[in-house]
């Protein structure tokens, strides 16, 4: 990548193709102190308030600068590394790349939490791991009660639901409740109905005596790319029909329409959406209905095979931060006889995530 001048025209060069850089680029990005504000780098004026037709009336390339006289007067000395940052994919949180992983996997991305954590590079190794693994765990996270909307607030905000700032879920000897059973709980991912879908679940154990209700996560991304390699016209169906989600309680409907496997405006994978008790297809032709049926006991089979499931116990002190987007988690079932078993959990949302790890990448100069 580099930066050229000719006939008072600047070009960005990438991967050999050439292009001019529009003028009113660059006049936008001018930084002298009465025109960008240095703390919040906001700018001090509006652009849709210039008059179009900037032109460039004097260039000069340095090593390191490049200072641009304009036709309305406006002098700047640009860094050329900004310039250049601007066309990189280096420290987009986009392009880190996803690990693909199932039941094989071994490591349990494990970080253990200290006070000052939420300010420490290694929360910036936990949240890169996040993103490549899509969960990770945080050992030793203190067990007191509501603890979990402390931390979600060191990396972020809260997202509040109906169903409050967050949740328990909670076991008892001899359950009075429906919310308390000790039933296994299939994979799936929360709250497919909400618009947007909560982005981050986080679930902090507090207590947890009994022998079995072990953790259960798959990835939605590893089972997504084997139904496109292997069942490509399953895939496609699932990638195309929206489906209604909805919740229905005593003082709320939720209802969203989305695809099961959603992809972004490159066609790659972006979120699935899996709660087999909550979602409605649309009327459609029969042979269409009969090929999404199968297309959906397909990855329903996938999703619950053992050969993508990782089953691990959480232990009290444990937090486990996954991506509601990417992963699907369930619980295998328990005793409550046993003895207790609580779990407290919340949910954020990926600009929490990002502006932490934005942040930390430019206190620790990444
Ligand atoms: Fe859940």
């Amino acid at each position: 990548m580099k930066i050229e001048l000719s006939n008072n025209k600047v070009f960005f060069e990438k991967e050999g193709l050439k292009k001019e850089i529009h003028p009113f680029w660059l006049r936008e990005r001018v930084n002298e102190e009465s025109f960008v504000d240095r703390a919040t780098q906001q700018r001090l004026f509006d652009p849709t308030e210039l008059k179009k037709n900037i032109e460039i009336k004097k260039l000069n390339l340095s090593e390191n600068f490049l200072e641009i006289c304009f036709n309305d007067g406006v002098k700047t000395k640009l860094a050329i590394q900004s310039i250049l940052k601007e066309f990189s994919n280096i420290n987009d949180i986009k392009f880190i790349e996803k690990i693909k992983w199932d039941s094989s996997l071994k490591n349990l991305n494990y970080f253990d939490f200290k006070e000052n954590i939420f300010e420490e590079k290694i929360m910036y190794d936990a949240l890169i791991n996040f993103y490549k693994y899509g969960f990770i765990i945080f050992k030793n996270v203190p067990v007191q009660n509501n603890f979990i909307v402390n931390f979600a607030n060191s990396i972020g905000s809260v997202r509040r639901t109906n169903f409050g700032e967050f949740f328990n879920v909670k076991s008892k000897p001899n359950p009075n409740d429906l919310a308390y059973t000790s039933l296994a709980l299939a994979p799936h991912t929360d709250n497919p109905y909400r618009n947007p879908v909560p982005c981050i679940q986080l679930l902090h154990c507090i207590e947890n005596k009994v022998s079995g209700g072990l953790s259960t996560l798959v990835d939605g991304y590893t089972v997504t790319e084997k139904l496109k390699k292997n069942f490509s016209d399953y895939y496609k169906i699932l990638t195309e029909i929206k489906v209604r989600y909805q919740f229905i309680d005593k003082n709320i409907i939720l209802e969203d329409w989305a695809e099961m496997i959603q992809l972004d405006e490159n066609k790659k994978f972006k979120q699935v959406r899996f709660s087999p008790r909550l979602d409605f297809v649309p009327l459609m032709e029969k042979e269409k209905l009969e090929l999404y049926y199968s297309a959906r006991n397909k990855i329903s089979e996938l999703y619950n095979s053992d050969d993508y499931r990782i089953e691990f116990k959480l232990t009290p002190g444990d937090l486990l931060m996954m991506d509601n987007y990417r992963l699907l988690h369930g619980r295998t079932s328990y005793d409550a006889n046993e003895g207790e078993r609580f779990l407290q959990g919340c949910y954020i949302d990926y600009d929490s995530t990002e502006g932490k790890l934005k942040h930390l990448q430019r206190k620790f100069n990444l």
